[in-house]
């Protein structure tokens, strides 16, 4: 029994970057799916989606309705409808509530919630145009589980993406439309590592230590797992899975004290 997202056109956003979207379009990619890569930067775009077979590019600010409609359009006009929307661009801050600016809590609002909803408001519309089904996936966190220093805004967030997610589903199941979210731990990326480097002077040795600390599972999550569990999820296998988010953290989410501690 495989995943098979054959003849699925599957839009990712934020798919340029070098953390979760390329293991997100590689698994979709493998199992069958035609991969459509949008990122703010049209360049970035077309170079991630030349990895696929099929790949298109699709630049645009998820946080900017202009954009989204014509994301939309653009991807109508050049291969047809979609069938499942991956919400994975996202920001984050790394600083103290008190400390942050209006403007700094607005743009992470915009992105990582008006985004989603944005995003997912558009899908949907051209769904029920075709009275078709889909699935939705909205990248998450650990965070919005349970979260520490310097990240409030950002956890407040992802806690709002989880309920979205469980709203969208019960309003969207009528239609056979599913909704749900998937809330990674650490993984790789550029941003994370400049995140961690705000408050860590060797982000590396943070990094080794979260793994032995703070999760059960004695290995870094890949971007590559995040986009199997993604996979499933947009595909038929995962059918009657409607409303969840779903912990991709070798276990972070389940520890109570960190290991050193209790062992
Ligand atoms: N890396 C982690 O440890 C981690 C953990 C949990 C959740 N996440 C979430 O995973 C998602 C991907 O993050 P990542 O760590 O891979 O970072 P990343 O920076 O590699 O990827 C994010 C991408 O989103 C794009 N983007 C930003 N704003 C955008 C906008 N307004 N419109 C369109 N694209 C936009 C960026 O250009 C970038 O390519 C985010 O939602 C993030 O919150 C990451």
């Amino acid at each position: 029994m495989l995943i098979n997202l054959n003849d699925k056109n599957i839009l990712v956003t934020g798919g340029a970057g070098d953390g979760l979207g390329p293991g997100i379009c590689e698994a979709v990619n493998d199992a069958g799916g035609r991969v459509i890569v949008n990122d703010l930067n049209l360049e970035a775009a077309q170079e991630a989606a030349s990895k696929y077979k099929g790949g298109l590019a699709v630049a645009g600010d998820v946080s900017i309705a202009e954009d989204v409609a014509r994301m939309f359009e653009e991807i109508k006009n050049q291969c047809g409808n979609i069938q499942g929307v991956v919400n994975n661009a996202g920001i984050g801050l790394g600083k103290y509530a008190i400390e942050a600016e209006e403007a700094e809590f607005s743009h992470l609002y915009d992105v990582d919630v008006k985004g989603i909803w944005l995003v997912t408001r558009a899908f949907v519309r051209q769904l029920l145009d075709n009275n078709e089904a889909g699935s939705i996936i909205n990248i998450s966190s650990v965070q919005s589980f349970n979260t520490m220093h310097r990240m409030a805004i950002y956890a407040s967030a992802k806690s709002a993406v989880n309920g979205l997610t469980r709203g969208l589903a019960v309003e969207l199941g009528q239609y056979n439309i599913r909704c749900n979210a998937v809330a990674p731990g650490y993984i790789y990326s550029k941003q994370s590592l400049s995140i961690i480097g705000k408050w860590a002077p060797d982000p590396e040795k943070w990094i080794e230590d979260h793994k032995t600390d703070h999760q059960c599972l004695d290995f870094f999550t890949s971007a590559r797992d995040c986009g199997n569990v993604v996979a499933f999820l947009l595909s038929d296998l995962s059918r009657s899975i409607t409303g969840q988010t779903i912990y991709v953290d070798n276990g972070t989410t389940n520890l109570l004290y960190n290991n050193r501690y209790t062992q």
